[in-house]
């Protein structure tokens, strides 16, 4: 009897571990590509994203690059775009990581990150 409860348990567990599973899948998928593509280029190493909940992951302050929101305020798409793939500067210095990702993805990163403010 003993191990039937222990298999109910362990049965439960899955069963729990699963719905978890899927929950997360399917918050994934709603995410605007933006989103997506920010975390997927790893941008949230250096940068947090207050207004969605994004921290950054460096604990050094020097790759500490800020919090992505309230960008629309002092820049528009076409600079931001340039600035992000290291086609310009900013304060005499270009950015510090290069762009891998397509044009596509570049516009959808730069559109949602425009859209992205600051709390209150
Ligand atoms: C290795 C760390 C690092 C990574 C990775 C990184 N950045 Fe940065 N980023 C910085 C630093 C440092 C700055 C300079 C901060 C400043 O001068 O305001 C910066 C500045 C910026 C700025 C200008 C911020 C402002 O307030 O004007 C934008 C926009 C930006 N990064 C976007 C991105 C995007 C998009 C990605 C992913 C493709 C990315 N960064 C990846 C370190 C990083």
């Amino acid at each position: 009897m003993r191990s039937l409860g222990f298999a109910v348990t362990a049965l439960g567990i899955v069963a729990l571990a699963l719905m978890a599973v899927s929950a997360t899948a399917e918050e994934e998928a709603a995410l605007p590509a933006g989103h997506k593509e920010f975390v997927a280029l790893k941008c949230n190493m250096c940068h947090a994203v207050s207004s969605v909940g994004i921290e950054a992951k460096t604990k050094s302050e020097k790759m500490f690059g800020g919090d992505l929101v309230g960008l629309g305020e002092e820049w528009d798409a076409k600079a931001l775009a340039a600035y992000v793939k290291q086609e310009s500067e900013k304060d005499g210095e270009q950015h510090k990581k290069g762009f891998k990702g397509s044009d596509e993805e570049l516009q959808a990163l730069v559109d949602w990150l425009l859209e992205q403010k600051a709390e209150g």
